[in-house]
């Protein structure tokens, strides 16, 4: 009954009572906050359309498009089902709001039904004379590609409703696949429209979305066809061996009937919903290689190779396209620089090193810089570029010629292989050193080239004798074999051949003959095998002034195809027995390995 006590006790308890009240009040304000301004945001919005309801505004905005749709449809030549389809979406549209997300999407589609070339096409130009001056303008060489042009334009002014085939262009980076396509197109009179598939993997993206997706758009080859304002053009499926597929559809299926000739002239894009008659389009395509490109495909295409070009080849696109191209682009006139041939030669064998000419034309344009720089500032007013001045402006050579310090030594022999980019030399190497009976094979070689050089220890060791190496050689020793140029994946079976040279000529010490590469597969038995892209190996080596090539005797018929200027530099040696490739290969000097000093043998 203590006062002080009891009126403590009460200020507590009112105390807690204020707090929770408080706590409440601040609650409640908040939720009403909160209300009235979606009720405010409301009650505006509700107005706003009245109000523009009252003025009539939004819909004569609306009318007025649907009217120029609708006078634009009338005024096209377009086919039935197209004209339907488009029609019905007018007259949704016209029911429709214009501030409404729906009215978008209907005069998005029909802004496409209305741009695209339904009915317009450009006129052949099939004057063949005119049509070879002007390949022969873009281009140089080419010669089979060009002739296989030129007898479609003939067949097409003999009979103008043929279904051509669908030519493939092959090879390497930088041969002229993509450039000779739009040439193509100038010659014939068409437009000329690329797109890339390189990482398509969305069979949307070549055959469109549905309208009901967001955002939706047609596929690459309507979007093509809209920018090419044409119903003809040429059109150019480059790399279509990087076409990938995943689980969103394979892209390949909807191509095939893209590029069927029997199926075409319907394609249904599935954005547009009706069918486009593509059968008067000309599709080129373009590929590195052809293995990656799905059969079926493949099949429906004329595969015409443009295998790389040789020095002499690279000298006369340097001379002819390339310097006048860059000299011009960089903003000299011709008379402000010459190159010298020596200095043309150099850029090309020493600066690059490549399969086709886009590494040269980046060296020449590099050159053409440093001169209109020099000229812009007026240091010099003219410039004549030498061997000697290539330094100043391209740094020292890129591409060091190492072959004869590579090769010197038993155990190091030149494969030739083949890549995507074209072919290539492949330096085998094998060393010996004390052990216990172990191969040690090194380099990124995947599994069939582990084969291949199991496959050729197993046939040293079971005719040592006969290549002239004691019997028991491998008793004490491991072999290393190894293939440098590390990073890059090696395989396939065509090293064979190399790399039971680099081990006999490891073991007998005699180091392999100058300038001198092969390529071929063997067999336990040491029988060669016939091996793939003979020509692109051929001007890989040639390209680096590899002067013996030894091949598979069943490959002989594939030198048909290696020009003739390069046949004549190499000398060609036909195996079908492994015993004929050590005879041919190994020099008779033996080099003592260990100490590099020359022992006079056999
Ligand atoms: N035979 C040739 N004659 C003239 N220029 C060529 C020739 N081959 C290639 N080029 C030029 O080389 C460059 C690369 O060609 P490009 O068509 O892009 O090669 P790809 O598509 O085969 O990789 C282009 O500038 C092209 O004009
Ligand atoms: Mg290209």
């Amino acid at each position: 009954m203590d006062v002080k006590n009891r009126l403590e006790m009460v200020t507590r308890l009112v105390n807690h009572q204020v707090e929770i009240l408080e706590l409440g009040n601040k609650i409640q304000n908040q939720i009403k906050g909160d209300f009235d301004k979606s009720q405010r945001e409301y009650f505006l919005r509700q107005q706003l359309t009245a109000i523009t309801e009252e003025l009539g505004e939004g819909e004569d905005e609306g009318k007025v498009e649907v009217e120029e749709y609708r006078s634009k449809l009338e005024a096209m030549d377009l086919p039935e089902e197209a004209r339907k389809e488009a029609e019905r979406e007018l007259s949704r549209l016209a029911r429709m709001h214009p501030s409404s997300a729906e009215y978008t999407v209907a005069s998005t589609y029909l802004d496409w039904i209305t741009s695209l070339p339904w009915n317009i096409r450009t006129e052949d130009n099939l004057d063949i004379k005119r049509a070879r001056k002007i390949l022969d303008e873009d281009h140089y060489g080419l010669e089979k590609a060009k002739r296989r042009v030129i007898e479609y334009l003939a067949v097409r002014k003999l009979k103008p409703d043929t279904k051509g085939p669908i030519l493939c262009f092959a090879g390497p980076p930088g041969t002229g696949k993509t450039s000779l396509g739009a040439s193509i197109a100038r010659a014939l009179g068409r437009k000329f429209i690329r797109i890339s598939l390189g990482g398509v993997r969305d069979e949307a993206e070549i055959r469109g979305h549905r309208r009901t997706y967001v955002g939706a758009l047609p596929g690459r080859i309507i979007q093509g066809l809209r920018r090419a304002e044409s119903k003809n053009p040429v059109f150019m499926l480059d790399e279509i061996d990087k076409l990938g597929s995943d689980f969103r559809g394979d892209p390949s299926s909807a191509l095939l009937e893209v590029l069927d000739p029997q199926q075409n002239h319907t394609f249904v894009d599935h954005y547009l919903d009706v069918s486009f008659d593509l059968s008067e389009v000309m599709f080129i395509t373009t590929a590195n290689i052809l293995e990656t490109i799905p059969p079926a495909l493949l099949d429906r295409l004329e595969v015409i190779e443009l295998p790389g070009y040789t020095l002499d080849e690279k000298l006369k696109i340097a001379e002819r396209y390339l310097i006048p191209r860059q000299v011009i682009e960089n903003g000299l006139n011709p008379g402000q620089i010459r190159f010298t041939k020596a200095a043309k030669k150099e850029i090309i064998s020493s600066y690059t090193r490549e399969a086709g000419v886009r590494n040269l034309e980046r060296e020449i344009a590099n050159v053409c810089r440093g001169v209109a720089s020099s000229v812009a500032s007026g240091e010099i007013t003219k410039a004549v570029i030498g061997v000697k001045n290539l330094y100043k402006y391209l740094g020292p050579p890129k591409v060091v010629s190492e072959i004869g310090t590579r090769i010197s030594k038993p155990g190091v022999v030149i494969g030739l292989a083949w890549t995507p980019v074209g072919g290539e030399l492949l330096f085998i190497e094998a060393t010996a050193m004390k052990g216990n009976k172990e191969l040690i094979l090194t380099g990124q070689l995947g599994d069939v080239m582990k084969e291949s050089a199991m496959a050729a220890l197993s046939f040293m060791r079971s005719n040592a004798e006969a290549v002239g190496v004691d019997r028991d050689f491998y008793e004490k020793m491991d072999i290393h074999i190894h293939v440098p140029a590390g990073a890059i994946q090696k395989d396939g079976p065509s090293a064979g051949v190399a790399i039971l040279t680099a081990l006999a000529s490891l073991l007998t010490q005699r180091p392999i003959k100058k300038d001198l590469a092969m390529t071929g597969e063997i067999t336990l038995r040491g029988a060669v095998l016939p091996v793939g892209g003979i020509k692109d190996k051929v001007l890989a080596a040639h390209r680096w002034g590899i002067k013996t090539v030894i091949l598979p005797k069943w490959n002989k018929k594939d030198l048909d195809d290696v020009p003739k200027d390069v046949q004549k530099d190499i000398r060609f040696h036909f195996v079908d027995e492994m015993m004929d490739v050590i005879k041919l290969a190994l020099s008779s000097k033996r080099v003592n390995v260990t100490s590099g000093a020359v022992i006079e043998g056999s």
